[in-house]
């Protein structure tokens, strides 16, 4: 999708469709929309007298202009009660747009951004391209029948009427399409099926990656992160056929930046191993490499962004499969930290996965280590497909979280990291074992990851609800959500 930015009225600029929003309001229109409404007889707000546009909230109409105006077509979208708007419902009114004028088969239209409910012009077009390009994302590179039949918007022409207005937009839209880009790519990655992104296709992206990019990339076989003592990370792996990877991108190294590391969960695919999991839905465990998916696309967005930090990309990367060489319940392994642990469940991999990615990571000597992971079907209990479990050892750290959550909607929510949680974990034989009963799943889950991050600002984010979803959101369509990307984006823009 082409997004450009030009000098224009709306009501004098000739386009195919053109774009205007309004609020559900007894007061008729208001700003912007008002000279279209002025030039075209006051058809607009005729049109809202006779209540044929509410202004409800994502309400589509769109309108033939018959020659009366430059713009073939109105297209009129709702944006609810003015009390309520906020970023999150401008995001889900660029997609309803989007959506709609895709479907009706068009290419290409024209948006004036004018201020909305004090939100200036710059937060207003990165927001509108964000919902936009996620809210019409399609994954559909597998389908081959009537490929001609899919729709897609080219081009959008973003008006401004003045050049002080167009420098503004410009810079909105340019970070809202390269964060989009980037989200687009975490999704493809998490939607592409576990034959095809293989640990093998995901190191070969972030080489891809690394090598677009400038950035340094080191990618460890199993056999040479088991050598360097990561026995957690090759017990994993050694049940499949398909060789695991151990990924490293190294973004900006350098002493003059704060130095943060993001670990993603790399499961291609996660069967339960040993400890098969049921057949029903084992077919979504092909995102369980979400995590690594949002690691992957935060450090292009980052790179692309130019975000003056020292960023660190650690994937551990392996299927969960069972086999004659698969490691089994009662196990005992050594991890990279030295620590020891009892397998108590196979199908407990991503924690021990990342516990040598987390004790690793403490090598960059960082000030914050970030993960996402798809680690427990306990987050999804607790906290359903909306929300990201948050758990933590630094309160400014999950504070800085909670506050870029509320600005790029993707919600998250603390749950505690107390000591007494810790006995779940006591093993007889080991330090610790990789489960505990069923109780507090996901909190068990973080807790023992905890144990390797030493004294470190810490944090961690249980996607395994947000990271894919069944039903589709005003801006994310079902399947691969993304998620994280926007969050980690935003976190690093803003980190002071
Ligand atoms: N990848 C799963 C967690 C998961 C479950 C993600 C559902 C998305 C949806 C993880 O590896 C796992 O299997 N966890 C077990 C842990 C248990 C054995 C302690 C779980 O949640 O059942
Ligand atoms: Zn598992
Ligand atoms: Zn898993």
């Amino acid at each position: 999708m082409d997004i450009r930015v030009e000098q224009g009225r709306p009501e004098k600029y000739p386009c195919e469709v053109l774009l205007l929003f309004s609020f559900e309001s007894q007061e008729g229109l208001e700003g912007a929309i008002q000279n279209v409404d002025k030039a075209w007889h006051c058809f607009l707000s005729s049109l809202v007298k006779q209540g044929d546009f509410t202004g409800e909230l994502f309400q589509c109409r769109l309108l033939h202009t018959h020659d009366s105006l430059p713009a073939k077509r109105i297209l009129l979208t709702g944006l609810g009660k003015k009390e309520e708007f906020d970023l999150e419902r401008w995001r889900g009114a660029a997609s309803k747009a989007g959506q709609f004028i895709r479907d009706f088969g068009i290419k290409e239209f024209v948006f004036p951004v004018s201020e909305l409910r004090g939100f200036n012009r710059e937060e207003l077009a990165e927001a509108f391209v964000t919902g936009l390009m996620l809210g019409v994302y399609d994954f559909n590179v597998f389908k081959t029948v009537d490929r001609n039949k899919i729709k897609e918007i080219k081009e959008v022409i973003l008006l401004a009427e003045t050049a002080e207005e167009t420098k503004s937009i410009q810079g909105g839209a340019r970070i809202g399409k390269i964060v989009s880009e980037s989200v687009c790519m975490a999704r493809d990655l998490v939607n592409g099926p576990s034959n095809q992104i293989t640990p093998t296709a995901l190191a070969e992206k972030a080489q891809s990656i690394a090598k677009e990019h400038g950035m340094e990339i080191q990618v460890f076989e199993v056999s040479e992160a088991e050598a360097m003592g990561m026995g957690a990370f090759a017990a994993v792996a050694k049940g499949s056929q398909e060789p695991g990877k151990f990924i490293m991108l190294e973004y900006n190294k350098g002493k003059e930046f704060d130095t943060i590391v993001l670990v993603g969960k790399g499961i291609t695919f996660d069967s339960g191993g040993i400890s098969i999991k049921p057949s029903e839905k084992m077919e979504r465990m092909k995102d369980d490499m979400s995590g690594a998916a949002a690691v992957l696309s935060t450090m292009q967005a980052a790179s692309k962004l130019g975000i003056p930090l020292h960023l660190v990309g650690i994937i551990p990367a392996t299927e969960n499969l069972p086999s004659g060489k698969a490691y089994k319940p009662g196990d005992i392994l050594k991890t990279l930290s030295g620590q020891t642990v009892e397998v108590i469940s196979t199908d407990a991999e991503g924690r021990l996965i990342l516990s040598d990615a987390l004790a690793y990571a403490l090598r960059y000597e960082p000030k914050a280590i970030i993960d996402l992971a798809t680690l427990t079907g306990a987050c999804v209990i607790a906290l359903g497909d909306y929300v990201t479990g948050l758990f933590g050892n630094d309160e400014s750290l999950l504070k800085r979280i909670e506050e870029v959550s509320t600005k790029t909607g993707e919600k998250v929510w603390r749950l505690p990291l107390w000591d007494e949680y810790f006995e779940y974990l006591k093993s007889d034989c080991a330090d610790f074992r990789n489960v505990g009963t069923r109780a507090a799943g996901a909190i068990t889950g973080a807790i023992f990851l905890s144990k390797f991050v030493g004294k470190v600002p810490w944090v961690h984010l249980d996607i395994a609800g947000s990271a894919s979803i069944e039903k589709a959101r005003p801006y994310t369509p079902s399947g691969g959500t993304g998620i994280g990307v926007r969050l980690l984006v935003q976190l690093l823009r803003d980190w002071k």
